[in-house]
């Protein structure tokens, strides 16, 4: 699915907004999701929902608008603002660009300067995009199949290679652990966040999640209650990814076993979903109907990639069968060391830190750098079992 960059309209009377609607139609690209003809009253509906274009018309009223539109880019810095006005003095083009836009343009519109404006800053818009952050979701519709395990391991790891800020989200909002795996109790959390979206940016962000001992590894715990979790929107997690995407390079999600609104909102926003699963035929049936429903979504196939959890070379049914059957390659395999993960979790502390040379540990280690991008990923490429004792496919005839 191609993300499409979200377009406020400000201080447009209806008429205004129907003609640029209808340039803007010609751009696949781009969504109008909202219009007003007071910039007031959409002011925090900007700062909640951070669209990546606001176009406004200055061309009355303009101290007045400047003045509001510099007070939503000093929170809203990734914001591309683009003004419209009947007036090219100097006096105002100067004014305009001390409030942080970049972009002025005729009003009434010439077509295409005006398409020309907006495919400029898409191209920016995509570019810084691609540099800044990774949201990994680590998912499973069967519960205790070790998302948490793999979502706090991987999340240190990442830390740890990267030297990169790392997020660790709590999204399974009803029955998070993440703080009891890294026995820490942070002063906020996802309720408390979503709350205050409006306020937020990469310095309170960072102020607001838990920062794990003495690592670039920083943590969004679970909500305090059932009623706190309830409260969440869909939207609101929506706006959280997209805010944490401007202070974190990689966002790690722990979510839910259930394909609930709130879920969805998340693995849309997701650029790569770990679907956790076991080696064993209930697991796999689970996975190959989420795989049906990821298909439904839209989602790209490569957008979702397959983990083994709880690996053992012996297993009866081999890799390739597992392959077969879901039409896709193993991405990666965590090995079965239950003492290593149950001492771990007991104790409130990582295996990666408690038993960095375990097998588990080492696996964890080797996902990081598979989901780096800056690390030799071939030297920890792991070679998959080949023979078949009997014959797996049958089953799902
Ligand atoms: N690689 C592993 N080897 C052995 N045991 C494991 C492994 N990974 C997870 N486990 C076991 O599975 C249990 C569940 O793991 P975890 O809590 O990470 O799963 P989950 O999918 O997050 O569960 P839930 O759906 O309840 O949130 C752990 O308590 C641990 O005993
Ligand atoms: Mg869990």
């Amino acid at each position: 699915m191609t993300e499409k960059l979200n377009t406020v309209l400000i201080n447009f009377d209806y008429q205004g907004y129907e003609l640029i609607k209808t340039y803007l139609q010609a751009l696949d690209f781009l969504t109008v999701s909202d219009f007003s003809d007071d910039i007031k009253t959409l002011q925090e509906k900007i700062l909640k929902e951070r669209p990546e274009i606001v176009i406004v018309n200055i061309s009355e009223k303009t101290d007045y608008i400047l003045n509001i539109v510099s007070k939503i880019l000093a929170v809203h810095k990734n914001c591309k603002i683009i003004a419209l006005s009947d007036d090219y003095s100097a006096n105002t083009v100067i004014k305009v660009m001390r409030t942080g836009i970049r972009e002025i343009v005729n009003y009434p519109i010439i077509k295409d300067d005006f398409l020309n404006t907006i495919l400029k800053l898409k191209n920016q818009n995509i570019v810084t995009k691609e540099k800044k952050s990774r949201v990994i979701t680590v998912f499973s519709n069967k519960g205790g199949i070790g998302k948490t395990s793999v979502a706090v391991n991987t999340a240190l790891e990442l830390a740890n290679i990267t030297k990169e800020k790392i997020a660790l989200v709590d999204l399974n909002l009803q029955m998070g652990d993440i703080t009891t795996f890294l026995d820490i109790v942070p002063s906020f959390d996802v309720s408390y966040t979503v709350n205050n979206l409006a306020k937020m940016n990469p310095e309170f962000m960072l102020n607001t999640l838990e920062c794990y001992k003495d690592t670039n590894l920083y943590v969004l715990a679970e909500p305090p209650s059932l009623e706190k979790a309830k409260q969440i929107t869909p939207e609101q997690i929506t706006n959280l990814i997209k805010l944490l995407r401007e202070t974190f390079s990689y966002i790690v999600i722990d979510i839910s076993p259930n394909f609930d609104k709130k879920t969805i909102a998340a693995l849309d926003n997701s650029d790569l979903i770990l679907l956790v699963t076991m080696v064993n035929l209930p697991a796999i049936r689970n996975c190959q109907r989420c795989l049906d429903i990821f298909d439904k979504l839209g989602y790209d196939a490569n957008k979702t990639q397959i983990v083994l959890n709880r690996f053992m070379e012996n297993d009866e049914i081999k890799v390739d069968d597992v392959e077969s059957v879901l039409n896709r390659d193993v991405y990666w395999k965590i090995p079965n060391n239950y003492f290593a993960i149950m001492s771990s979790i007991n104790k409130g502390i990582p295996v990666s830190i408690m038993q960095p040379d375990s097998n588990i540990a080492q696996s964890y280690q080797g996902l990081a750098v598979k989901l780096s991008d800056n690390i030799l990923k071939q030297n920890f490429a792991q070679k998959s079992t080949r023979t078949s004792e009997f014959n797996f496919m049958s089953l799902f005839e």
